[in-house]
């Protein structure tokens, strides 16, 4: 069994038996203890516990669009390309050379800003070991005394990594052996089938790099409706907090829903932002129902996918956990391919943007206001409004994998002490 530290084993003791009422109702559920967003011992039991484990959505199909096209990410620090190979199959496959590992594609830019490019084959930098797109090794120079290429053509390949695609979406899992991702998200499936999704296509991303928070506060942050009118009192009149609404969430369940109903005769709470008056009339997704036409959709897949699906656009923040104090996070919008062909498209996507950048922006003071306050002999648990309700269910979704790792990490049960040396 791997060694884990006292101060690990100490914190997910403290932090889990003071969790017992986060997943009551909403009237009576309590904040995480405050170590769970503060203690770096704790971050690590949550990289076994999460990341390592979890659904780490990668990008969109649409970013490798034709045969050939190649796209390198990193995904909690692990280099991965994104593939759609000459057959127009899409792969996922580590970027680390298995000569000496330099990563295939670096150097092409910031992994979260680039995008894809067309190859025939991948070459490394390094010493110009040759990748096929399917992974496979195609050439290797000066290899001939050593082990012939005809050997290691047999044996060398990048390694494959397990994806999923959900609607249009890229998932990939580090882990053999974690549940599939499809499964887990009916509830979305139903609601977001009407969007087609993977027909959609990406503006330019924006990035924001050490943000001051605990990726929790993220997730919870997007998914409480409550602050949205205070806030965001000039940004988010277009969906006021009164007109939001909560689904049911089950053990098993992937993701977390809420919505909120837009204000009369407005479809667009990024393009509307500044005044509330419509900056650009943006055509919405075809063929969606009234329900559809009527609200915004936040979706999160935790713990690095959250989404504010509207007629318009759907709006991806893919959300990297760096350390407990510090979140990675890409913001890309997705548009309809009519609305990219428009001629002032450049103009409603920068507008678009701006909108939702007055919108982070407010989001990041409060947010890291809140970490702060997370180390005071004061920090509270919680006392909710009905407008929190999806507070509990992000616990309930948390705390089903911390317990689940707490018992593969200390099989002997969190009494065992002597299990964590
Ligand atoms: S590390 Fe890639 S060829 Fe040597
Ligand atoms: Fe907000």
């Amino acid at each position: 069994m791997p060694t884990r530290s006292a101060a690990e084993f100490g914190v997910v003791e403290r932090v889990l038996s003071g969790a017992a009422h986060c997943i009551d109702p909403v009237a009576t559920a309590e904040i995480l203890p405050a170590e769970a967003y503060t203690n770096e011992d704790f971050f690590r039991f949550e990289q076994r516990a999460v990341m390592n484990r979890e659904w780490l959505y990668l990008a969109h199909v649409s970013q490798v669009s034709e045969p050939g096209e190649v796209l390198a990410r990193q995904v909690m620090g692990e280099p991965v390309l994104l593939v759609r190979d000459t057959s127009d199959d899409i792969r996922v496959l580590s970027a680390v050379c298995q000569h000496r590992g330099h990563p295939l594609l670096a150097g092409l830019g910031a992994p979260d800003t680039t995008t894809a490019v067309k190859l025939n084959s991948m070459v490394c930098p390094y010493h110009a070991w040759t990748y096929a797109l399917d992974g496979r090794l195609t050439g290797a120079p000066y290899m001939r005394e050593t082990t012939p290429v005809s050997q290691l053509r047999e044996t060398v390949a990048l390694p494959t990594i397990r994806f999923e695609i959900i609607h249009g979406f890229v998932f990939i899992n580090f882990s053999s052996d974690a549940p599939d991702l499809a499964p887990s998200l009916a509830k979305l499936d139903e609601l977001f089938a009407q969007y087609r999704a993977a027909e959609l296509l990406p503006g330019a991303p924006f990035v924001r790099t050490g943000l001051a928070f605990n990726w929790k506060g993220y997730f919870e942050n997007s998914l409480e409706p409550y602050h949205t009118d205070f806030v965001h009192s000039d940004t988010h009149q277009a969906a006021p907090a009164r007109l939001s609404g909560f689904f049911d969430y089950e053990e098993g369940d992937g993701q977390i829903l809420t919505y909120t109903r837009f204000a009369d005769g407005e479809n667009d709470l990024l393009g509307a932002s500044d005044s509330g008056q419509p900056v650009a009339e943006l055509p919405e997704i075809s063929g969606l129902d009234d329900e559809a036409r009527s609200r915004l959709l936040f979706v999160a897949i935790p713990p690095t996918f959250f989404a504010v699906v509207s007629p318009t656009s759907v709006l991806v923040e893919a959300v990297t956990p760096v350390s407990a104090g510090s979140t990675h996070i890409v913001s890309t919008i997705f548009y309809p391919k009519s609305t990219t062909e428009l001629p002032d498209f450049g103009a409603i996507h920068d507008g678009e943007m701006a909108g939702l950048r007055s919108i982070q922006l407010q989001d990041e003071v409060t947010q890291s206001a809140v970490q702060e306050a997370l180390t005071s002999r004061f920090a509270p648990r919680g006392i909710f409004s009905w407008l929190e309700a999806t507070l509990p269910q992000f616990y309930s979704w948390n705390l089903e994998r911390y317990r689940a790792e707490r018992h593969r990490s200390w099989p002997a049960g969190i009494g065992g002490s002597e299990e964590s040396e």
